[in-house]
């Protein structure tokens, strides 16, 4: 008997005992209890980058209530890379005692009274990619860490991995956090190298898709850096992959950092929950402007982010510029984004033959951003859209 066939004979004999088994092979999601819809926040990122102090955090913290991003469903505030500075000598991280003066424990102490949760970083290799302790040899003492500390969820990057595997280091952490004992969301963060959608469902919540996203249309770095629709195309045919607990990450919003116009901001936005994306924001709460806070907290386009049934939409149509995006929703109605990527305003039609409907099927049609009914339909709903523009409409039989 081979190897192989021993193996399947303890499976099967181990199933008889647990009737709970799985067939061989067939991949578990991981079972945390969290992220059930894709995770809302902030993250210090994408506008400080290593500029973060606890002065900082809890002003964010505070403008999360302030400004109704906590109303509007947003709750973890997520400390990226540089809250960090060594180790001490028995191993334990140190954080930034300048920059965190009170501790990382009081911090969280101060986001978690406010009613919001408490994140942080660290990576899987040596070093983090600025270059501070990495927790590779150390994710079990880390984890139990972050645990007396009440983190409630960590995002762990891939910078100074050298030859590890990333499936087997990911893993690690993964039964570090679980053993920790506290309910932590597990972020991965590999930029879609290792095609983490294939296999990450058992041991993270989200992972990354692809590079940095940069604050832009449609630039391109050298180092791979990217803007925001060249991230919306590399998401195209991921969509069989995310569900309740385990979401495709096409990174963290730039809403709101000065590189893209209003309207950009609206599609970027809009397709982030059409592609049912975390939504974790990275601007500058503190000081936005009342149309950035008005894209930010649009409750019905939200809505479709955080919907129940947690089916990732996808591209439905493209001609040249002009595309149609769907999402199918728990109460059978579909939302709609009509992506004009053009730089002449436009005409788009969605066919109700598009978003899996019958051609005969009336249906009422209405505006999330508008906030709108737009009245009744029959097999099809058109608009005018203008340039990097985009209109969102539910469609509801
Ligand atoms: C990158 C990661 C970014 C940010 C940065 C911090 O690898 O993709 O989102 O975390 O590291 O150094």
């Amino acid at each position: 008997m081979t190897r192989t066939n021993t193996l399947r004979l303890l499976h099967s004999f181990f199933c008889l005992l647990f009737i709970t088994c799985l067939p061989a092979g067939e991949l578990r999601a991981l079972d945390n209890g969290q992220a059930k819809t894709p995770p809302m926040g902030w993250n210090s990122w994408n506008k400080f980058a290593c500029n973060v102090s606890e002065e900082l955090i809890k002003q964010i913290a505070d403008a999360m209530v302030s400004t109704g991003m906590k109303d509007a469903g947003y709750q973890y505030i997520v400390i990226d890379d540089c809250w960090q500075v060594d180790r001490d000598s028995q191993g334990n991280i140190i954080p930034d005692g300048k920059r965190f003066p009170s501790g990382i424990k009081a911090l969280a102490d101060y986001i978690h009274a406010k009613g919001l949760k408490f994140g942080i970083y660290s990576d899987a290799g040596t070093l983090t990619c600025q270059k501070r302790s990495g927790s590779r040899g150390y994710e079990f003492q880390d984890a139990r860490q972050y645990a007396a500390w009440g983190v409630d969820y960590l995002k762990y990057d891939w910078c100074s991995t050298s030859t590890q595997n990333q499936q087997a280091s990911y893993s690690i952490m993964r039964d570090a956090l679980v053993k920790s004992g506290r309910p932590m969301v597990f972020s991965l963060c590999e930029w879609g190298s290792s095609k983490p959608w294939l296999w990450a469902r058992d041991v993270g919540n989200l992972w990354r898709t692809t590079g940095d996203i940069q604050d832009c249309w449609d630039c391109q770095r050298d180092w791979g850096g990217m803007g925001f629709v060249h991230i919306l195309d590399l998401q195209d045919g991921l969509e069989s992959y995310a569900g309740p607990g385990h979401w495709n990450d096409p990174d963290m919003l730039e809403v709101g950092n000065g590189g893209m116009t209003t309207t950009e901001y609206r599609s970027h936005f809009s397709l982030w929950c059409i592609l049912a994306a975390p939504l974790i924001a990275g601007n500058d709460i503190r000081s936005m402007s009342p149309e950035i806070a008005e894209i930010l907290t649009n409750k019905e386009v939200i809505a479709v982010d955080q919907d129940q049934l947690g089916m990732q939409g996808r591209r439905v149509k493209r001609e040249g510029e002009l595309e149609v995006w769907a999402r199918q929703l728990a109460d059978g109605s579909r939302a709609v984004a009509l992506l004009n990527r053009g730089t002449a305003e436009s005409k788009i039609s969605a066919k109700w033959s598009d978003i899996g409907y019958p051609d005969y099927l009336p249906a009422s049609v209405r505006d999330l951003w508008a906030m709108k009914d737009l009245g009744k339909r029959t097999g099809s709903f058109s608009a005018t859209v203008g340039s990097h523009g985009v209109v969102v409409v539910k469609i509801k039989p």
